[in-house]
C-alpha cells in the first residue's frame, strides 16, 4: 500500500468535514483532487511568468514559452510519445474527440456506408461526436456489445469488424463500471482491418502506464483533472503521419504559417491543432500533475488502488439486495445498486456521513438501458484514499440501505 498519511498531507482539501463527518472523497473518476505541488505551479505561474506564448520577444513570453513546451516533453514522455509533435492540448477529452471526428469529417476519408466502431461501455462523449460524424458522412455507427459482467464481447467484436469498419473508438477503462478493455489486442485487430483508433485515455491516464507506441493507436485522448491537474487542460495524442495528413480544424492565430487576404498556409504539428491562446497555466499544471504520479508511481498507484477496490467489493457484497456491476478486476470505478432502492436517494445521505460518491448514468445512458437501470452509485478511487475510506464507504452504504428500507 501507499503511505496515505504522508501523500494526504498533499492534498489540503481532504482535510476537512462533510455535515460533521470526516470527508471521503471517493468521486474520483468525476475529478481528482490537486496536490500541493500543482497549485503551487498554477499560482507560481499567475504570480511569476503570466504571458502569453509564442509571440513576445520579452522575459516573460520566453519564461512562459519555455515552461509550456517543457510541459509538452513531460506528457510525450509520459505516454512514450515517438515526439512532442504529436501532443497537441485540449480542453480535455471531449474536445479530444471532438477534434478527431471533426477532422476526419473534414478530410472526406469517410463515406456513406463506412463504420465508425464504438463498444457499449463508452461515455456519451465517445458516442456524440461519432454520431454527429455519421450524419455528416453518412457513415454508420456500430456497437460492440457487453456481456452482464460488463465485458465487451470479443467473439462478438471480431464478427462486427471489417473492411468497412474505417475508425474505431474505444474506452480504456469504463468510467461507469471499470472494466479494462484489452486495448492492444483490440486495437491490432482493427488496425489489421485498415480502420483508425482512437484510445479514451480518460479514466486510464492516472491508474495504467500508458505507452502510445506500444498501444498501436492512432490518437489518444486524456483530461488533465482527473490525473490530479486543474480542469480545462487535456491532451490529444495522435500520430504524426495521419495528423500531418488531416485538415486543421479551428482557424485563427498561431495554427498559420503565413495569412493574405488571397490565402492561408499553416503551422506544423503541434501548432497547426492549437489555434488561440491555449490554456498555458493548465499544460504547466498538468505536468506537475505528471512529475507528482511519477514520483509516486503509476504502477504502485495502480496496486494501492487495486487492493481498496478488491476490499471495497467484498465488503460491500455483503450488504442485502446489492448488485455490483463491471467484473471482478475493475479498475479505478465500482458501481452498484441496491434492490428497490434510488441510487441517488442513497447517494444523497452517504454524502450525510461524509462519503462523496457519483450517482446517476454516469454519461453512459445506453450502457445503463443495456443494464435496465437509470444508473447506479459508484466509487471511484484515488491515490490518496485509504483502508479507513473504504471501511467507511460500507458502513455508509449498509446505513443508507437500512435507512430506506
Ligand atoms: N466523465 C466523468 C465521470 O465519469 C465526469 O464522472
Amino acid at each position: 500500500m501507499l503511505p496515505t498519511e504522508s501523500l494526504l498531507a498533499d492534498f489540503l482539501i481532504l482535510d476537512q468535514s462533510i455535515h460533521g463527518r470526516r470527508l471521503v472523497y471517493l468521486d474520483n473518476a468525476a475529478t481528482t483532487q490537486k496536490p500541493m505541488s500543482v497549485l503551487l505551479t498554477s499560482r507560481h505561474y499567475y504570480e511569476a511568468i503570466n504571458s502569453n506564448i509564442h509571440r513576445g520577444t520579452h522575459q516573460l513570453a520566453r519564461a512562459a514559452t519555455e515552461s509550456f513546451e517543457n510541459a509538452r516533453k513531460t506528457v510525450a514522455t509520459y505516454l512514450n510519445a515517438a515526439s512532442t509533435d504529436e501532443v497537441i492540448f485540449t480542453s480535455g477529452t471531449t474536445a479530444g474527440i471532438n477534434l478527431v471526428s471533426n477532422i476526419l469529417a473534414l478530410s472526406g476519408r469517410l463515406r456513406a456506408g463506412d463504420e465508425i466502431l464504438i463498444s457499449a461501455l463508452e461515455h456519451h462523449s465517445n458516442i456524440v461526436p461519432w454520431q454527429m460524424l455519421c450524419e455528416r458522412t453518412g457513415s454508420v455507427l456500430k456497437i460492440i456489445p457487453c456481456d452482464d459482467h460488463g465485458v465487451l464481447d470479443q467473439e462478438a467484436f471480431s464478427k462486427i469488424l471489417s473492411s468497412r469498419t474505417k475508425v474505431m473508438a474505444l474506452t480504456w477503462i469504463s468510467n461507469a463500471f471499470g472494466t479494462v478493455n484489452p486495448v492492444i489486442e483490440m486495437t491490432r485487430a482493427a488496425k489489421e482491418m485498415g480502420a483508425l483508433v482512437l484510445i479514451d485515455a480518460a479514466q486510464s491516464a492516472a491508474h495504467l502506464p500508458t505507452d502510445v507506441q506500444a498501444l498501436g493507436a492512432d490518437f489518444l485522448v486524456f483530461s488533465g483533472h482527473k490525473l490530479y491537474a486543474p480542469t480545462g487542460i487535456g491532451v490529444l495524442w495522435g500520430r504524426a503521419e495521419i495528423l500531418n495528413d488531416l485538415p486543421p480544424f479551428l482557424g485563427g492565430g498561431e495554427m498559420i504559417k503565413e495569412v493574405t487576404f488571397e490565402k492561408t498556409t499553416y503551422n506544423g504539428l503541434p501548432f497547426k491543432y492549437e489555434a488561440g491562446t491555449p490554456n498555458i497555466e493548465g499544460a504547466i499544471a498538468l505536468a506537475a500533475a505528471i512529475e507528482y504520479v511519477n514520483g509516486i508511481g503509476v504502477g504502485a498507484i495502480h496496486a494501492h488502488e487495486m487492493e481498496l477496490i478488491r476490499s471495497a467489493a467484498e465488503g460491500l457484497s455483503s450488504i442485502k439486495g446489492i448488485h455490483l456491476y463491471g467484473p471482478a478486476d475493475r479498475s479505478g470505478s465500482l458501481s452498484f445498486s441496491i434492490e428497490g432502492l434510488h441510487h441517488y436517494d442513497i447517494g444523497t445521505l452517504m454524502d450525510q456521513m461524509g462519503v462523496a460518491v457519483r450517482t446517476g448514468h454516469h454519461c453512459c445512458q445506453p450502457l445503463m438501458a443495456r443494464f435496465g437501470i437509470t444508473g447506479t452509485v459508484r466509487a471511484s478511487f484515488a491515490l490518496y484514499n485509504t483502508a479507513e475510506d473504504v471501511a467507511a464507504l460500507i458502513a455508509a452504504t449498509e446505513k443508507a440501505a437500512g435507512m430506506l428500507r
